[in-house]
């Protein structure tokens, strides 16, 4: 029996693993509703302990199109993780639905459902990653530069939190150079850091953890950023919005970027903060084609963890 794979940070999957899910989610999205691995339908439960727009309409929208029945949970509506533990959740859950979502704090609580449960376990954002929001992200770069491999990546901003953490994983499994830039006391952990170098030293790619935003864009082919405040920090936010103004993307720091640089931000957006309106609202925007990419990976990485798993016939098909 195929051992159950689960999607909790951008390095569960391997390099090779990550290019056949983008290559996968570029087939989905040429052909919308031609991969029905859900067919049944089979429930997906999709769990939310902290808001959300683009990721619950788009595994909703995925699941739908993958042949299956979305199942939505909103904080507060379940037992799980106040009434209910975990593992007993997990052993509840994997005899009802065929994956298992969510969007939580922990990444700890996300690796007990993972241990405790026989379907896949994807994580929907936690307080350490966004791997879902990575897999959109670099499909849409492969849409707009071609090969991963090889660019420039910089994000810059609150450098210590989940997205700036699946920018520098996701990156460099995909052989990209990845800079991240922030103010000192919000980079990267060193844990994080060294299982980045780890995995950049087999695809050729590298890892620049700075505090100078000038030299992270310099030449750079992607440009990134995310909130300074992140869901959960709301008590900080005054003291937050006033941290990272040095790393701003206005349009005097694209300006450093290559000519043809692209900027992405995962949204929600906060204009006059992390990024310039002339920036998110200018020709080298595609925050857009990034939202909408949430639907065609998600798809890709539920449909591939239903196959590699043993639970699907294929990517294509049911059971
Ligand atoms: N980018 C993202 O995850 O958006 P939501 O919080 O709206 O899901
Ligand atoms: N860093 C942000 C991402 C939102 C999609 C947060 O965790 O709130």
């Amino acid at each position: 029996m195929a051992t159950t794979r689960h999607f909790l940070t951008d390095l569960d999957l391997s390099p090779a693993e990550q290019r056949e899910v983008l290559d996968l989610a570029l087939e989905m999205k040429a052909e919308k509703y031609g991969f029905t691995p859900y067919a049944g339908p089979q429930t997906v439960a999709v769990f939310f302990d902290k808001t959300s727009t683009r990721t619950r309409v788009s595994f909703h929208a995925g699941i739908a199109e993958l042949g299956g029945s979305p199942l939505i949970i909103n904080s507060g509506e379940s037992q799980l993780g106040h009434k209910e533990s975990i593992p007993d959740s997990a052993k509840v859950l994997e005899r009802m639905v065929s994956t298992i979502v969510w969007r939580t704090y922990a990444q700890s609580g996300l690796e007990e459902m993972a241990a405790n449960s026989s379907v896949p376990v994807i994580n929907a954002l936690s307080d350490d990653y966004h791997p879902c929001q990575l897999l959109a992200d670099l499909l849409t770069v492969r849409e707009h530069k071609g090969e991963l491999a090889g660019l420039t990546m910089s994000y810059l901003g609150d450098a210590a939190n989940n997205m700036a953490n699946s920018y520098l994983l996701a990156g460099v499994n995909a052989g990209m150079h990845v800079r991240i830039a922030g103010p000192e006391g919000y980079l990267p952990a060193e844990s994080i850091v060294v299982a980045a170098q780890e995995r950049a030293a087999l695809t050729g790619g590298s890892v620049t953890i700075t505090t100078d935003a000038a030299a992270a864009l310099a030449d750079a082919d992607v440009i990134a950023t995310d909130t300074w405040v992140s869901m959960g920090q709301e008590e900080e936010k005054e003291a937050r919005l006033k941290l990272f103004t040095d790393y701003a993307v206005t349009s005097a720091a694209l300006a450093r970027a290559k000519d043809d640089a692209i900027v992405l931000h995962c949204l929600p957006a906060y204009r006059g903060y992390e990024i310039e309106a002339a920036v998110i609202d200018g020709p080298q925007s595609v925050v857009f084609d990034e939202a909408e990419n949430r639907v065609h990976a998600q798809k890709a990485i539920m449909a591939w963890l239903m196959a590699a798993s043993g639970l699907a016939a294929s990517v294509r098909e049911a059971k």
